[in-house]
């Protein structure tokens, strides 16, 4: 099912390892001006890989990420923030962060981290190169840093076609992470070997997002229900497998902001009958409580559920899982994936280059 090497196939003992990760983390403003992180969740989920490059002997641990789409540098997208969140979840575990991604300052800052340390770069994207696949850029990183080692972690970014996650796959030997393999591995069971019966739920906004998916998970789909706003909409399928939400809250205006009592009841007979389940996109408009009830019912419903495969997919649909999660830590799902655009990616069977970079088994 996965068919790169990981950090599990290679020799790590002594070597100074790059580790692509994503910590696009959504940020806020505190009423004092100062940044905060309002979800860890992408930070925490590098942490297995980190930690098993820091057991089996890794010398130093690199890090790379972006943050945002910055035009430039830009103060508020600084990963300073990202390395003091890492500095707080890896205790006992030297952590530094320099502020360049390439050049003298970064060759100081590694040659400053002690062994078994662990250097953030500051914002991949802040430099231009990094878009635009540079191989200038990349073999700066790879100098600078003394580098021995690529380890692909970042799941979410591998759908781009970047310079930390494809030009610098080219210079050192490069492999995939914990994380890579746990998403990829997951995600591509559920698509071509899935426990039945699957039941896939898309949800969301658009259905020219949503089409794409829909096409794939069809076929492979014992029921395919579809609700959100796609559904409010009046989405229409022939397809004896499919069932849209058939009933709505509405709001004052007659708006249909969530999927209504009949349809949720059904919904939930679906995913209690399930073996897999596959969710992406919430069901109503979630950010206002009122209408988050259909998605408060089937998240609870699977979170209960101890027997059924749970992967929970898209940034909306994990970003509000997880914060159920946080409030109720019994919950528990087989996979929220970190990847939004790259999990619809990969199950769309679209091109993966930052997976593709990486060394076959
Ligand atoms: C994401 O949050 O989906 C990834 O970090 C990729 O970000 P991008 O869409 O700006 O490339």
């Amino acid at each position: 099912m996965f068919d790169k090497k990981t950090v599990k196939d290679v020799d790590v003992k002594d070597q100074v390892v790059l580790v692509r990760a994503d910590y696009n983390v959504p940020l806020a403003r505190r009423k004092d001006g100062s940044r905060q992180i309002t979800s860890d969740f992408r930070v925490r989920e590098s942490l297995p890989t980190l930690k098993y490059l820091l057991e089996h002997g890794a010398s130093k641990v690199v890090v790379l990420s972006h943050l945002g789409r910055p035009k430039g540098k830009d103060a508020d997208l600084s990963l300073k923030i990202v390395a003091e969140k890492l500095a707080e979840l890896l205790p006992g575990v030297p952590v530094g962060f320099v502020d360049e991604c390439r050049g003298d300052e970064v060759e100081q800052a590694v040659a400053d981290t002690p062994k078994g340390g662990v250097l953030l770069l500051e914002n991949l994207r802040f430099d231009p190169d990094e878009k635009k696949n540079s191989e200038e850029l990349a073999e700066d990183i790879v100098r600078s840093t003394g580098a021995t080692l690529f380890v692909q972690d970042g799941f979410a970014v591998t759908h781009r076609a970047h310079a930390s996650t494809v030009a610098i796959a080219k210079l050192l030997p490069a492999v995939a992470g914990l994380l890579v393999e746990k998403e990829v591995t997951t995600l591509k069971k559920a698509l071509e070997d899935p426990s039945r019966p699957l039941v896939t739920i898309i949800g969301g906004m658009k259905v020219a997002d949503k089409q794409p998916l829909i096409d794939k998970f069809l076929p492979v789909s014992d029921r395919l229900i579809v609700g959100g706003k796609i559904a409010a909409d009046g989405y229409k399928s022939e397809e004896p497998q499919v069932y849209v939400a058939e009933d709505f809250d509405v709001d004052s205006e007659g708006n249909k902001l969530d999927v209504g009592p009949v349809s949720t009841c059904k919904i939930v007979d679906m995913v209690n009958g399930a073996k897999t389940v596959l969710w992406n996109g919430v069901l109503g408009k979630v950010e206002d409580p009122a209408y988050a009830t259909a998605s408060v019912i089937v998240a609870k419903e699977l979170g209960e559920n101890r027997d059924v495969i749970s992967i929970i997919c898209g940034g909306d649909t994990a970003g509000f899982v997880e914060n159920m999660q946080l409030n109720d830590p019994e919950l528990h799902y087989t996979l929220i994936s970190t990847g939004g655009g790259a999990a619809l990616s990969l199950l769309s069977g679209e091109p993966m280059p930052g997976l593709e970079a990486l060394e076959s088994k």
